[in-house]
């Protein structure tokens, strides 16, 4: 189930809530039939007291529970019958439950709407009563116990997480930052070079990663020249291996025909980027990366960075892990299980664990590229005008080379919705005649910062293709080596793919224009994030 479906909150009483919630709840049976007064009564009650749950999708209420908290000696004589009154509401040292509205606007939601009921009433025994508007009479369902549900720990990270990226976003309009952040977060152009250009005095500490699987992603030094080396000849190979049309006819089978749909763009584009990957390791068949496991795993992955980042328990940390294992042992089993996948993971490497590496570079190579497709969607929805110029512009030449439209807004989608938004480095050892960094020190570069750096970049909060910056030289090329422009890094870390992802955005954006109904929409899209940064 995906958790951020609808954000679950618990309300407060209030003219917009209580609206809002009578208004969902009279609109479906049995609470269509029920007096005004009486509905309004319980919901106020339940607001009040806080004994409910809301899910909100998009703005709108789109589902709603609400209890009565009773004593569990009363409440079981009630549902055994023993009591026909409803047990008087005790609002302290509560030990049972009983669920007297749960309405959702569509059945979609109820799982997460069970969910919240049972993460809320935590430790009580909760019962259900059902009402029926034909004269049968009221059901009374046995008790179950309500338990903490992990689902709720991703809802926080997400909310932290994007909490944390939206502050970054608002330090880079000029505002005051709302968090306090542990560490000191670079924006400098020069600061962030000295940190990129030596790696080994800057190591990489994502240990959320390693905890998924280790690959060159996370390694640092001698371990991370081993493991470039084994997969860096298949990305640098990959524009040969993967031509513009074969990726355009990748991305056309797997992108939707409508921009409509939630999460529709991401995962078809998800979906074109694993066949990419796959070619260019010289693989006839697609590499199993099924969305649903891989859904499951970015949100263990975003839990556990949102703990290194802002704490958790041990006991998150600990489900995480063992939900986290499990997925990616399924998922290298079914690897195990392909003859052709097993051999060529075979022949890699016997140094270290293939698979683990294949694990992790397979989460580098699609979340960004699939994140940054779902951001070009969003932007056109919102700038018709320019979809529309692009339209006549065309995305690619005769030649197959960007035009120049097209490339100038692939670089204005990458300037101001970097993918990975910010990086976190340790220092490992001072150097006091170069610079203050100590050792030890932590250091956090916001991408989005250097991206909209007001030294750097004309109004850098508007999204504007055609900026200055972008101009082209006089031979048509835009000269790329712009000081605060670094979406795929720079120094020996740099993006082992970016090669390919370029060539991606390029097919993903030529499908969109050109073959898929892109839906406007009024705003520009709002940030968020999932592992990596994701319009809301
Ligand atoms: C728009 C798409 C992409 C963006 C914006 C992007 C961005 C980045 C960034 C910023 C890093 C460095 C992270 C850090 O050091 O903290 C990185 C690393 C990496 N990326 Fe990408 N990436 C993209 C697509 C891809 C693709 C398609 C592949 C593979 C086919 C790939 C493979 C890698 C690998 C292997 C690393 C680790 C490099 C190393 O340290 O050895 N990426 N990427």
């Amino acid at each position: 189930m995906n958790p951020l479906l609808a954000e679950v909150r618990v309300g407060e009483l209030n003219d917009a809530s209580e609206m809002a919630v009578h208004r969902l709840v009279s609109a479906f049976p049995p609470f269509n039939h029920y007096s005004y007064q009486l509905m309004l009564g319980k919901i106020r009650e339940q607001l009040m007291f806080k004994t409910h749950v809301m899910l909100w999708d998009q703005g709108q209420l789109v589902g709603y529970a609400g209890w009565s908290l009773a004593e569990a000696s009363e409440a079981q004589s009630w549902y055994k019958g023993a009591q026909t009154a409803f047990p008087a509401p005790k609002m302290q040292n509560a030990d049972a439950a009983i669920v007297t509205i749960t309405v959702v606007r569509s059945s979609e939601y109820l799982p997460l709407a069970i969910k919240a009921i049972s993460h809320q009433c935590a430790g009580l025994q909760v019962y259900r009563l059902r009402s029926f508007q034909d004269g049968r009479p009221d059901m009374r369902r046995p008790p179950i116990l309500g338990r903490t549900q992990h689902i709720f720990s991703y809802q926080r990270a997400y909310a932290q997480l994007s909490g944390l990226l939206n502050d970054l976003y608002l330090r880079a309009s000029g505002k005051a930052g709302r968090l306090n952040f542990p560490i000191p977060i670079m924006i400098e152009p020069s600061q962030i070079q000295t940190v990129f250009r030596q790696p080994e005095r800057f190591i990489k500490n994502y240990q959320f990663l390693e905890r998924l699987a280790e690959g060159r992603f996370t390694t640092n030094n001698d371990a991370w020249q081993k493991r470039s080396r084994l997969t860096q000849v298949f990305y640098n190979n990959a524009t040969r291996q993967v031509p513009l049309n074969r990726l355009k006819t990748l991305y056309q089978s797997f992108l939707p025909s409508s921009t409509a749909g939630k999460s529709a763009v991401f995962n078809g584009a998800l979906q074109a980027a694993v066949c990419a990957v796959s070619e260019a390791f010289g693989l006839d068949e697609p590499i199993y990366w099924p969305l649903d496991k891989v859904e499951a795993l970015r949100n263990e992955l975003m839990l556990l960075q949102a703990i290194e980042l802002f704490g958790g328990s041990a006991q998150e940390v600990e489900t995480a892990q063992r939900n986290m294992d499990s997925l990616r042992h399924q998922i290298v089993q079914h690897w195990q299980q392909n003859p052709a996948l097993a051999k060529w993971l075979h022949t890699l490497t016997s140094e270290f664990s293939a698979e683990l590496e294949l694990v992790q570079n397979m989460m580098a190579a699609t979340e960004t590229t699939a994140a940054t497709v779902e951001w070009m969607a969003q932007v056109l929805a919102a700038q018709p005008a320019l979809l529309a110029e692009l339209k006549q512009t065309g995305v690619s030449d005769e030649a197959g080379e960007l035009t120049l439209l097209a490339q100038q807004f692939i670089l204005e989608v990458l300037r101001l919705y970097p993918p990975v938004p910010f990086i976190t480095r340790v220092c490992q050892f001072a150097k006091p005649e170069d610079d203050d960094f100590q050792a030890n020190q932590a250091v956090a570069i916001s991408l989005v910062g250097l991206h909209t750096h007001p030294q750097f970049w004309k109004q850098p909060m508007r999204f504007w293709p055609q900026r200055p910056e972008w101009t082209a030289a006089a031979e048509g090329k835009i000269n790329l080596q712009h000081p605060a422009y670094l979406p795929f890094l720079t120094g020996p870390r740099v993006c082992g793919g970016r090669k390919l992802a370029m060539l991606e955005l390029q097919a993903a954006l030529d499908v969109l224009v050109n073959h898929c109904e892109i839906r406007t929409t009024s705003e520009m899209p709002k940030v968020s994030y999932g592992m990596v940064s994701r319009p809301a």
